[in-house]
């Protein structure tokens, strides 16, 4: 891959990640507990027509300085332990409201850092999922687990739990990096916990890592690249450090330290592109890696690769996602739901009323429409617009129209045979991949003012 030097200095600009489509920034306050129930009911006769479930734990001992996670730390047992009774009473309610036949496919766990937690609340909340939603035979369960609070015990009781799926958050394996980050080193050496985690049968293990941090440069971060691919682990995941010090102000004390420029950020996005694709990994998205025989990569050749807030999916796993806990965001078809992010009040409203949301967006078929396309460009590199106007009941005319669809917007990318559009098709080449949040906005006629608060592409 070879980036362009001068894109890289034109499109280094801020614009949104395009996890969700309209971006979080999008939602509204005025939809409350009614709409939620509503959208709940209306998702049961909506595709996808499976289950995911999302459960935020935002707790973390020590808050690592670069983190973008709704978390908190210096939390007590007996406020964990309310939490987890919010999170089973929240979880009895809204399901009673998913139709009985829809299957479980797959169960999140993130955070903040849900196995510092103790286990029996982990075990507790399992329980009450199974007992409320109808498991698939084929269902994936996922944490997200901080390597500084992750004994091998632990990854015992996770695979007795029913988890197959651990991510391990790395971001770097220099300590001098993770120092100046704030955080806490692993507790036991990773070799050993990835060996731990395949001798007990997890059928995947994931490893984050993050570049543009303090103190990493592009030599350091060659050494992070090497030492994954040792690891060997089935997925990686290389996301650009996104520094948004307004929104989180724990960010700007490391500007005190600095950070790398973008055109190091850019290197150490193509090193590790070609170290991981060199060793046998295949390119996902915007910043994943994987085997050839992952599901995501077999998704991708058949343009079937979509994302959500947990990450990429497919769309046999993927179905509509119910999220539980603090900041939470339910994402169906037809609507967006996000409970109240402090955990204090998450608790008190689950308690007075059994839901807790504070801001929503519901989609109309515009916006549905835009959503695929953008989704598709993100995941896909490719987009069919005949594809999308069949699924949406119009054509590729009228699709067009809805994105103000036109060739100039592109032309940076089109001169250097960087992306191809031919008839109803659009297609992105892999050395545009670094662009790719840019070449989404000219999707988007919702982009506006909201720009302030988004972290820079590259
Ligand atoms: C909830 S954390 C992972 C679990 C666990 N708390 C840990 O840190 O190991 C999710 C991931 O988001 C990524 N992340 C957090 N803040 C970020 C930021 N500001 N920019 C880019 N990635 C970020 C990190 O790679 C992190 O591993
Ligand atoms: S990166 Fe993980 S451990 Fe660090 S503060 Fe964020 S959620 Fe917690």
């Amino acid at each position: 891959m070879n980036i362009n030097q001068e894109l890289l200095e034109k499109y280094n600009k801020k614009g949104p990640r395009y996890t969700s489509y309209p971006p979080a920034t999008h939602f509204s306050e005025n939809y409350d507990d009614k709409d939620f129930i509503n959208s709940v009911i209306n998702s049961n006769n909506e595709n996808p027509q499976n289950v995911s479930v999302y459960i935020h734990i935002p707790f973390c001992p020590q808050i690592c300085h670069f983190c973008g996670c709704t978390t908190e730390s210096g939390f007590t047992k007996p406020f964990l332990e309310r939490y987890v009774d919010a999170l089973i009473k929240e979880i009895e309610f809204v399901s009673q409201y998913v139709n009985d036949d829809r299957k479980l496919t797959q169960i999140h766990w993130g955070g903040g850092t849900p196995n510092a937690i103790s286990l029996k609340y982990i075990e507790r909340v399992t329980d009450k999922i199974k007992e409320c939603f109808d498991l698939s035979d084929e269902y994936e369960m996922a944490i997200e687990c901080s390597p500084a609070h992750l004994d091998f015990k632990h990854v015992e009781l996770l695979k007795n739990f029913g988890f197959n799926r651990i991510s391990l958050g790395i971001q770097d394996f220099d300590n001098k990096v993770l120092d100046a980050i704030n955080r806490r080193r692993p507790k036991h050496s990773i070799d050993k916990i990835i060996k731990k985690i395949r001798d007990e049968g997890f059928t995947g293990t994931n490893i984050d890592l993050v570049y543009g941090l303090p103190l990493q440069t592009v030599d350091n971060f060659n050494k992070t690249i090497d030492k994954a691919i040792e690891l060997n682990t089935d997925r990686i995941v290389t996301f650009s450090y996104a520094h948004v010090p307004s929104i989180l102000p724990r960010q700007k004390i490391l500007e005190n330290i600095g950070f790398p420029s973008a055109e190091e950020k850019a290197k150490m996005y193509e090193n590790a592109y070609k170290k991981f694709t060199e060793a046998g990994y295949v390119a996902i998205g915007m910043d994943h890696f994987c085997r050839p025989n992952d599901e995501f990569y077999l998704a991708l050749k058949n343009n079937q690769l979509h994302r959500n807030f947990q990450g990429y999916c497919t769309t046999k796993t993927t179905g509509q996602v119910y999220g539980f806990g603090a900041s939470s965001i339910s994402q169906l078809f037809s609507a967006y739901s996000q409970n109240v992010k402090n955990a204090a009040q998450y608790i008190k409203k689950i308690n007075e009323k059994n839901t807790a949301i504070f801001r929503g967006y519901k989609l109309n078929k515009k916006e549905k429409i835009i959503r695929d396309v953008i989704n598709s460009i993100m995941c896909n590199y490719y987009v069919d617009f005949k594809e999308i106007s069949e699924r949406f009941d119009t054509d590729s005319k009228n699709i067009k129209e809805i994105l103000n669809f036109d060739h100039e917007k592109f032309k940076d990318f089109l001169d250097l045979n960087l992306m191809r559009i031919k008839n109803d098709t659009v297609s992105i080449s892999h050395d545009a991949r670094l662009f790719i949040r840019n070449i989404a906005m000219e999707f988007d006629p919702l982009l506006n003012n909201k720009i302030g608060t988004y972290s820079k592409t590259i």
